[in-house]
């Protein structure tokens, strides 16, 4: 009763802070249908209120984080927890139409997709899905256990010898190399048809790794960026996707700021975070627009899974019970990739998505950002220590 009556309340409240939030912006309802007629209503707004904060600059990037965090939380709460999907009409996209043609239907045929970042949470979920839809998977995880230990489901579900675990740990460049090498050995002359990456950390205790940088940003942008250019020569140039993990709090970044890997943290390390999906967004546009593979970026969604491990409001006792009600499982958290991964609909490459509907990052948000990909891109290349030729 008394876990309704808080539920309740929340919703109440979190309702009025969205009308307020509206009014005070002064949009319209047509003018909040910014990217494409096909979004439902409910994602046009949580657009227009996200791209609007990122415009703050009198407020921190923190602060700015933590009010894109609230706002989807509403979100969720009103339109996946109250109202059902068909209030709003929501065309449901399912993904699972397998790439896989009638081709794979011999073992030696099956279509490889390589995934870093699947011994929990989405990753699972995104892994024992594309196992069902005729994939070969390479994993690459940094604990072989671990990885089996969560796996072991999927396997006793699948033919385990589908499914391949290789050693790979972000924190080190030398290891995402080490990886690279493994992979182009067991593909031997067959093509990569999905990258997935999926790893990622928040708000970790601050650590550096053992190539100087700040945890996150190597975990969540540089080890990505490098793996990827390591891998492209080995992607299926006409079916290859590309797939990257990011997140909503890039609509709290509005500035490059290429000491970001080097800085320690402020007040804690979500500003780190939000930089780091916001530099994988950018450097995943700026790719597409070099490759004919598909090149993807996603945000799963405010999902339940150990990524809020070390963000103290997701674990106190009362609210970790309300954040388990409101928050997305991994399943629905892996709707968005796995409908990118699996979709025969001819879908744009470079675009930022989420709830399974491409949305253009605004240039008005991270203007500075998008004004400088080729210093980012740079600069990237030049701290992951690839080559002119790599
Ligand atoms: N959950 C959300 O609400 C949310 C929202 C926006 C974006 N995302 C992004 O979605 C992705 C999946 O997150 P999740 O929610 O499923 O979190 P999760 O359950 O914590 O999964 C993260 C995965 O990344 C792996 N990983 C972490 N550090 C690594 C490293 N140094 N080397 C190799 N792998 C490493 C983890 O392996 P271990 O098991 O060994 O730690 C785990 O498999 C992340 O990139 C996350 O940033 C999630």
């Amino acid at each position: 009763m008394l876990f309704f009556i808080v539920c309740c309340s929340i919703v109440l409240v979190a309702s009025c802070l969205l009308y307020k939030i509206l009014c005070a912006l002064n949009v319209s309802i047509d003018e909040l249908r910014i990217v494409d007629a096909g979004i439902p209503l409910p994602d046009c707004i949580l657009q227009a209120v996200t791209v609007h904060c990122g415009q703050w600059n009198w407020m921190p990037t923190l602060c700015r984080v933590y009010f894109v965090g609230i706002i989807e939380t509403i979100y969720i709460t009103v339109c996946k927890r109250i109202l059902p999907d068909r209030v709003f009409n929501q065309k449901t996209k399912t993904g699972n139409t397998a790439v896989v043609g009638d081709s794979a239907s011999s073992f030696v045929n099956l279509p490889v997709a390589v995934i870093v970042g699947a011994d929990s949470g989405i990753g699972v979920e995104i892994c024992s899905e594309l196992l069902k839809n005729g994939f070969r998977v390479i994993v690459g995880s940094r604990s072989l256990k671990a990885c089996h230990d969560a796996l072991t489901f999927v396997k006793k579900a699948t033919e385990s010898d589908k499914l391949h675990i290789l050693k790979v740990d972000f924190t080190s460049f030398q290891s995402v190399r080490n990886f690279a090498d493994k992979v182009k050995l067991y593909l031997q002359d067959k093509r990569i048809r999905l990258l997935i990456n999926n790893a990622g950390v928040m708000n970790t205790p601050f650590s550096t790794t053992i190539d100087g940088y700040e945890s996150q940003c190597q975990i969540n942008y540089l080890a990505p960026f490098l793996l990827t250019k390591l891998l492209l020569p080995s992607m299926d140039t006409m079916e290859g996707r590309i797939l990257f993990a990011s997140s909503s709090t890039i609509y709290a970044i509005n500035n490059l700021d290429t000491n970001m890997p080097i800085r320690k943290y402020g007040l804690n390390g979500l500003d780190h975070y939000a930089y780091s999906k916001a530099c994988i967004a950018q450097l995943a546009k700026h790719m597409s627009r070099t490759t004919p593979i598909k090149v993807f970026v996603y945000h799963p969604g405010t999902v339940r899974t150990k990524l809020f491990q070390h963000t103290t409001i997701f674990t106190l006792p009362l609210l970790s019970k309300i954040f388990d009600f409101i928050m997305l499982s991994p399943k629905e958290g892996a709707e968005t990739p796995l409908y990118l991964c699996l979709t025969r609909d001819n879908v744009e490459s470079g675009a930022y998505w989420a709830n399974k509907h491409n949305y253009h990052i605004p240039s008005v948000t991270i203007n500075n950002l998008w004004d400088r990909t080729d210093l980012l891109w740079e600069d990237t290349m030049l701290k992951c220590g690839l080559t002119r030729h790599e």
